[in-house]
Parts: structure tokens; sequence; C-alpha cells
């Protein structure tokens, strides 16, 4: 047990899923996991592993933002061994051609800090996906006819962001969506060896203001673990 996991050595599989919302995580060990079992609820934060096709899967809610998802893929690292680790989030959609629903696969995940710049300081590092989960993801989602974007994304401290020149910059050179976790995902696994990707439904459109409904939401979500599965397993 680690100070905020609650599951017993070995009760935690390499691969492991991070949704923000422990809820999603429930929904989706229980949808596509067999023999998935809760192996950790410590504040809420629940974690279920079970396994998809025969391999061992945990699926582990981050709680939203770079902070809180830095505590559990610290610990999923480090004291449980997890070795792939892949977000699935939604994300505001920042580019015209980018619709409310599509999928964005993040090739790179720019911000304007993270957790690591206490060690990175001035070095202003390119937090980046795995290539093989990336290609992986890619044709999955190609195969499930997903509408798919792969590029950019920016990590966000900041929901209600008021910096209307950050949002404006961040189009202007090509920023797909704005979530707020994948930038401190990618930098951990790099640091530890491992494998990271983050799959994202847009949820909302910055300039549109369009939003998905929520009865939609969980259809897309869904959609988002089929292609983390398919690409942790290809
Ligand atoms: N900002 C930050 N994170 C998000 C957003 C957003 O607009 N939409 C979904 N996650």
């Amino acid at each position: 047990m680690t100070v905020h996991i609650g599951a017993k050595p070995g009760e935690i599989a390499e691969t492991v899923l991070i949704p923000g919302d422990p809820y999603r995580a429930r929904w989706a060990a229980e949808t596509y996991l067999d023999d998935a079992r809760l192996v950790t609820e410590v504040r809420g934060e629940l974690g279920f592993t079970g396994t998809w096709r025969g391999h061992p899967v945990t699926i582990q809610g981050s709680g939203m933002g770079m902070p809180s998802l830095s505590i559990y893929a610290n610990e999923l690292i480090r004291d449980y061994g997890a070795r792939t680790l892949i977000r699935v989030g939604s994300c505001g959609g920042m580019q015209a051609h980018v619709k409310v629903r599509d999928v964005i696969l993040a090739m790179s995940a720019s911000s304007v800090s993270t957790p690591s710049a206490t060690i990175l300081r001035e070095l202003n590092y390119a937090p980046h996906a795995d290539w093989g989960l990336l290609r992986a993801a890619a044709d999955a989602a190609e195969a499930i006819g997903a509408p798919t974007h792969v590029g950019g994304i920016h990590s966000s401290d900041t929901f209600y962001d008021e910096r209307g020149d950050l949002t404006e910059q961040l189009t202007r050179h090509g920023i797909l969506g704005v979530e707020m976790e994948a930038a401190e995902l990618y930098i951990l696994a790099a640091r530890h060896g491992c494998r990271a990707l983050a799959i994202l439904t847009v949820s909302d459109h910055l300039q549109t203001g369009e939003e998905l409904p929520s009865d939609q939401r969980e259809r897309s979500f869904g959609q988002m673990i089929e292609i983390a599965l398919a690409a942790a397993f290809p």
C-alpha cells in the first residue's frame, strides 16, 4: 500500500488506463474488463484490476490536474511497477477543424508549468507520447472509424482560464486541444522508462462554445477505452 493507493502488492497491472474521474474508472472496468475488482478506494479515487483478452489491466482514477495525476502516476510506477500508462480523458477543442466528439491522440503536451518544473528548472523539456503506443492508437482509432487528430495539446493548470492571449498563441501554434494532465504524465513516464499516451475526446470547444451533451459522453468515453486497450495490446 502507498499513501494514496490501497492495493496490495501485485494487485496493480503493468498496464494502467487513467481517467480523471473515478466513476468512469468503474464504468470502464465493469464494461470492458473481465473479472474486474476494486483494488483501491483511498479518498474515493477508485482503481480496478481485471483482464482484457487475457491481459491484466488496471483502470485507476487520477483526479483532475497535474498535481493529482503526479501523485497517482508516481505511486503506480515507483511502488507498483506500472510500465504502460494511458490517460483517457476529455479536452477542449482549440482548432476549427477539431470538432466536438473527435478524438485527439496527444503526440506532445505543452504547458506553462508542471509539477516536474521543480527539478527541470530552466529546461524546456518537450513532453511527448510513446511512439509505439501512439502509432497503435492511431491504427486502432482508424479501425473503429473514430474521427481522430494526432498532434500537440496544452496541459493547463487553469480550467477557468481568463488568459485569452495564451489561448490565442496556443491556437496560432497549432495546438489541438486543452486538458490538465498529460504533460506531467509524459514527463514521469520518460523519467522512469515507461510508455505513456493521452487519448482525449473533445468534450467542448473553446471557439464555438459547443459542448458534448452528457448522454453522449459515455459513448465517446467507451470509444477511447477501446482505442487504449487495442493500443496497449496490438
Ligand atoms: N480546459 C481544460 N481542461 C478541459 C477542458 C477545457 O476547456 N475541457 C475538458 N477538459
